[in-house]
């Protein structure tokens, strides 16, 4: 049987206690998500393998929903923010929450259909992610992005499409400022 359970949620830090699980991806493994690959390993000379973000899990086992946070470093690649792989979900009928607590970002969507939505984050904005809508965060701000994911537990992700096609849209800094400009690489 499932009992009740109060997680403290730090908004700040973005750990989670009690957790279930937590990941971390390091840069190196995102490289070819960004448009210019090379100036990737000009980073991890300069800096080493940095953690570009971190993932921790409140995921009961036999439980129907799930949450956790998502901890995003800040930095650029060139002009590209940090990113998250972004993802569609495997089941095409679960959608999603991401309520930021701190810092600054940009959440990428687009449907299969070639919609494109951009949402803020920031603290106190909790974005809408419907089902079979793509998303990926990325962080606009100088310090750490921090936000709670809310989904169903059976959603799971399917990384496949977006790690051979990309996403529609990139975030980058011009004239800083961040600036959604289309995706020269995604492949239609
Ligand atoms: O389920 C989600 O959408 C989030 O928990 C993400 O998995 C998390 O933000 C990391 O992004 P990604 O899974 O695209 O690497
Ligand atoms: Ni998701």
């Amino acid at each position: 049987m499932l009992f009740p359970e109060g997680v403290l949620i730090d908004g700040v830090t973005g750990a989670v206690s009690p957790a279930t699980g937590r990941y971390v991806k390091k840069l190196s493994t995102l490289r070819d998500l960004y448009e210019t690959p090379p100036l990737v390993d000009a980073y991890l000379a300069e800096h080493g393998d940095v953690d570009a973000y971190e993932v921790v899990e409140y995921r009961p086992d036999g439980s129907d929903v799930c949450f956790g946070t998502t901890i995003m470093a800040p930095g650029r690649i060139g002009s590209e923010y940090f990113l998250t792989r972004g993802h569609y979900h495997a089941r095409s009928d679960r959608g999603e929450t991401y309520y930021t607590q701190s810092g600054e970002g940009l959440l990428l969507l687009h449907s299969r259909s070639g919609a494109c939505s951009v949402l803020e984050m920031r603290a106190g904005v909790c974005a809408f992610i419907p089902p079979a809508w793509a998303h990926r965060s990325v962080n606009t701000g100088p310090g750490k992005l921090v936000f709670v994911w809310t989904c169903t537990s059976d959603a799971g992700h399917d990384y496949g499409e977006i790690a051979t096609r990309g996403m529609r849209q990139r975030a980058v800094e011009r004239d800083g400022r961040p600036t959604i400009v289309p995706n020269q690489n995604y492949r239609d």
